[in-house]
């Protein structure tokens, strides 16, 4: 590879933000968007209550509900990176969604506000990002109100998470008293001239800890002492700074600060970019792929439908893994097993989108997808063998009857339903027998059915009516198994997938155990063996 390809691929940064709603992800990614310039005003992601409308939410649905329904990614350069932010949904009934984009990122920034501590989506969402191991940021925000105590914050990430911390930052108290933070590393304090004036001039002071004089001058003794006591507690029972217990996600930096006072915010940033890896490799069967491979290959995490109303087409979001992407050449389609040309390539600021005829390795590219490609798919140069691993799909775990109202609009419902399941927002599966005019619709979480219903009807000018069923597990039948020929009880339903597998659904424990019962030998399968 040519070394000014290679300083390209170096210089990226690639990372997801995670939070429970409300505690101010859009707020710092605009922030950082700030800085590199991508925006030019505070409040383009994200306005007031009243015009409510972020950057990073594409639906009418999302503004509607005030919540980020599906991920998207934007790109910015601050100094000589090139920084890819993956947003993802702060509902947990995305939660699907959300670990897709994880595969594509090479870290994870997670914002908790500091009043509030760890919340449920937290708890979920931190639980995606530990399964892939990659190195985990916290971002402690709100500290411009009343907070909870800083020790009891990283206590409970250490507990509750079986993480490791290392505070970089420390700040000196909260609400109306907070005076800044303390630079563990610097040995600075960075203090707001005025911390609640809205003006973000902040001052970086180069302070002592033992020079007890200047620090009472510059905080007044009881902030001083306070700050010099805590100092000395983290250094003395925190945990080591260790690189490479941050690269496997074991120990976590922790950063104190405000995003809506741009408190902290590029501190952290200066930070996170000098510790979070550039493009790291990937498996392919087994075997790792370097990013400085000079053949290009990338898998697909994401197909997104409809993104634009303008533009009526289909999306497939894919990070490359390795090489240079070049936009009039021919790629190979490994499970399509043939070659293409990858037509309209795009990068991302959310729902701007831009030309591209190069991207590099670290990447999230989207290119027009005519209906040839699944989730997880892989693409690579002709004749470079590699297959990345698949994604898995979550089980899921409600499930309804979905049934066309109008005749007349029979293949725009079978179209709507089918595109929908393949972009994976939803799943759909057939009683035997039965047509494309009434599928049993599967998700994880029950949001997703109004994000169907409002796209069937936005997109494809379709009603249904939906009829819950009381069913919770779907297991996997093999296929030496005749279905037909099994004892079940009688709420249990045998349906098919798209690929005509055969499946059970069931209401509860007990009939799955009565179905073990009456069908001795029977084995039911998980419904996809790297699934949760
Ligand atoms: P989210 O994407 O994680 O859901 O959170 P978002 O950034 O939308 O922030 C949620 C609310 O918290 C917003 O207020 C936002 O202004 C506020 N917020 C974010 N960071 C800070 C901070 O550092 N300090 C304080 N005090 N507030 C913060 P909102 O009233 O819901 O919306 P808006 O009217 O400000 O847009």
């Amino acid at each position: 590879m040519d070394s000014t390809t290679q300083a390209l691929i170096n210089r990226r940064r690639t990372f997801a933000i995670i939070s429970h709603p409300d505690a101010g992800k859009t707020t710092l990614t605009e922030k950082l968007l700030l800085y590199g310039g991508a925006i030019q005003s505070a409040g383009t992601v994200k306005g007031k209550a009243s015009d409510k409308h972020a950057v990073s939410d594409w639906m009418e649905l999302e503004k509607q509900r005030g919540i980020s329904v599906t991920s998207s990614v934007m790109q910015f350069r601050y100094r000589d990176y090139c920084i890819n932010i993956l947003d993802t949904p702060g509902h947990q009934d995305f939660s699907e969604d959300t670990y897709r984009t994880l595969m594509a990122a090479d870290s994870a920034v997670m914002v908790i506000d500091a009043a509030k501590g760890i919340e449920p989506q937290t708890r979920k969402l931190f639980h995606v990002c530990a399964k892939r191991g990659i190195p985990i940021f916290t971002f402690f925000n709100k500290l411009d109100r009343e907070a909870r105590d800083p020790f009891d914050l990283i206590d409970e990430l250490e507990t509750e998470f079986g993480i490791r911390t290392y505070p970089m930052n420390w700040p000196i108290s909260c609400g109306v008293t907070f005076r800044g933070v303390y630079d563990r590393n610097h040995k600075t304090i960075l203090t707001f001239a005025d911390a609640h004036s809205g003006r973000n001039r902040i001052e970086s002071i180069a302070c002592d800890l033992n020079d007890t004089e200047r620090l009472n001058s510059l905080l007044g003794p009881e902030q001083a002492s306070t700050l010099t006591e805590q100092i000395e507690l983290i250094d003395a029972a925190g945990f080591e700074f260790n690189r490479e217990d941050i690269d496997h996600g074991r120990l976590s930096p922790v950063f104190f600060g405000s995003a809506l006072n741009n408190f902290g915010v590029e501190d952290f940033l200066e930070y996170f970019l000098s510790l979070t890896p550039e493009p790291l490799p990937r498996l392919s069967e087994g075997e790792p792929v370097s990013p400085y491979d000079d053949r290009f290959s990338a898998f697909i995490f994401k197909i997104q439908a409809n993104m634009n109303k303008a533009h009526r087409d289909r999306i497939a979001f894919m990070r490359i893994c390795s090489g240079k992407f070049e936009k009039d050449k021919d790629y190979y389609h490994i499970q399509g097993k043939r070659e293409l040309r990858l037509s309209q390539p795009q990068q991302m600021m959310a729902q701007e989108r831009e030309g591209i005829s190069e991207a590099y390795a670290g990447d999230i590219i989207g290119v027009f997808d005519p209906g040839i490609f699944s989730i997880g798919d892989t693409i690579a140069d002709i004749g470079f063998k590699v297959r990345y691993a698949g994604i898995p799909t979550f089980a899921p775990e409600h499930f309804a009857i979905v049934e066309q109202i109008d005749s007349m609009k029979r293949k725009q419902f079978a179209k709507g339903m089918t595109q929908i399941a393949e972009e994976g927002a939803i799943q759909i599966f057939f009683e035997p027998g039965a047509g494309m005019e009434r599928v049993i619709v599967g998700v994880v979480g029950v949001l997703q059915y109004d994000v169907l219903a409002f796209r069937m009807k936005d997109e494809y000018g379709v009603s249904y009516t939906k009829r819950d069923l009381p069913h919770q597990y779907i297991k996997r039948l093999d296929s030496s198994v005749d279905p037909s020929t099994l004892r079940l009880a009688e709420e249990t339903k045998w349906v098919k997938d798209v690929k005509g597998n055969d499946l059970l659904i069931f209401s509860g424990q007990w009939s799955m155990d009565f179905a073990k019962e009456r069908n001795p030998g029977l084995e039911l399968l998980d419904f996809d063996k790297d699934a949760f």
